[in-house]
């Protein structure tokens, strides 16, 4: 890509989301000069991925702290409209850490704020670049230096995902650079198709050769030996390692862990929340039945059949291999726990 993609981008006076829910057909982007638009955004996907909520989060507050001074809201107004920005999705901690990173130049006024969202985007940039090249030496040293490796990946990780360049896909465009990528299998990750329609559209624009899949394929791709390593994102992480990502991700892990193959986790430490123990302490969105009941805006399921939608679940640590921060791997099922390292 000859320019890198920036998913959320301040314009002097409001945000910029490429519109992801119109890729890979449309590229459009969305712009929010409101509290209500930014919810309606995150909520939409619009704009998703753990570090890109995050990101548009941070510069939320400057979004809340705009429209106050338009409409004469009082401070306790805006704090209430942030509050709103920092719960308009459950399960991905970057959106809450980035928000209350940011607060804290609250009564600094606007130009703090701002300044402070810049760095909460620079930093995660950087943290992409850091984790993909020890995650990429960490892949290479573990799977073998000898020949380019075949990867499979769970939903979209990429720099539409984060501030730019990516986690997961991070590190496989790091392995692609390097000549080190044979084939990547992209889940499609269902219901709402970011594999397909996006990670897929990343891996176009890069030419990194894929193949998409169905999610129910991954596991007998795995086990077929088609597959070197799988590497996913997440959106929070538990002291114990546990690890909430797009759900579909705990059925790779397991047959990862049947097949003797590594199951790499590509984090900022902005995932990682100590504060939580393990994974039965994670919040899982519940999104709408009828993302699992329709197709394309047609109904599929029986009219009267109820729909199940959480849109993540939990891999326990004991089936991540690897996690890849911008610190290093910490090899979590072999017992070095993010709480213990990461503090
Ligand atoms: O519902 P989404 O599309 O926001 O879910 C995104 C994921 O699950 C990603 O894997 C995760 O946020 C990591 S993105 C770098």
């Amino acid at each position: 890509m000859s320019q890198e993609l920036r998913a959320v981008e301040w314009t002097g006076t409001g945000l910029a989301l490429i519109d992801q829910t119109a890729l890979p057909h449309r590229t459009e982007t969305v712009d929010v000069h409101d509290v209500d638009g930014l919810v309606d955004a995150i909520r939409r996907l619009v704009v998703r991925g753990a570090p890109a909520i995050g990101a548009a989060g941070a510069y939320g507050v400057a979004i809340a702290l705009l429209q106050g001074e338009r409409e004469g809201w009082t401070e306790a107004e805006v704090r209430a409209a942030v509050a709103r920005i920092r719960e308009a999705r459950p399960t991905a901690v970057n959106l809450m850490v980035c928000v209350d990173r940011v607060m804290t130049r609250f009564g600094k006024g606007l130009d703090a704020v701002l300044e402070e969202a810049a760095a909460v985007q620079r930093e995660d940039v950087e943290a992409n670049r850091a984790m993909a090249a020890f995650g990429a030496d960490w892949l290479l040293k573990r799977v073998g230096e000898d020949r380019p490796l075949r990867i499979l990946t769970h939903c979209n990780t990429g720099a539409l995902a984060t501030a730019g360049w990516g986690t997961a896909l991070g590190v496989v465009r790091e392995l692609h650079a390097r000549g080190r990528v044979e084939v990547v299998y992209a889940d499609e990750t269902r219901p709402l198709l970011q594999g397909s329609r996006l990670t897929a559209w990343e891996l176009v624009q890069e030419g990194i050769p894929h193949y998409v899949q169905v999610d129910g394929a991954a596991a007998g791709t795995i086990l077929r030996g088609q597959v070197d390593a799988a590497v996913v994102g997440a959106d929070r992480i538990a002291a114990n390692g546990d690890t909430a990502n797009k759900v579909g991700t705990v059925g790779v892990a397991l047959a990862c862990a049947d097949a003797g193959i590594p199951f790499l986790v590509a984090a900022p430490t902005t995932t990682v929340d100590l504060a939580t123990p393990d994974g039965d302490a994670i919040h899982i969105e519940l999104r709408g039945e009828d993302e699992v009941l329709e197709w394309a805006g047609v109904r599929t399921a029986p009219a009267a059949s109820r729909g199940h939608n959480p849109a993540f679940d939990v891999t326990p640590g004991r089936l991540v291999t690897g996690l890849v921060t911008e610190r290093g791997v910490l090899e979590v099922s072999a017992g070095e726990l993010p709480g213990e390292r990461l503090k």
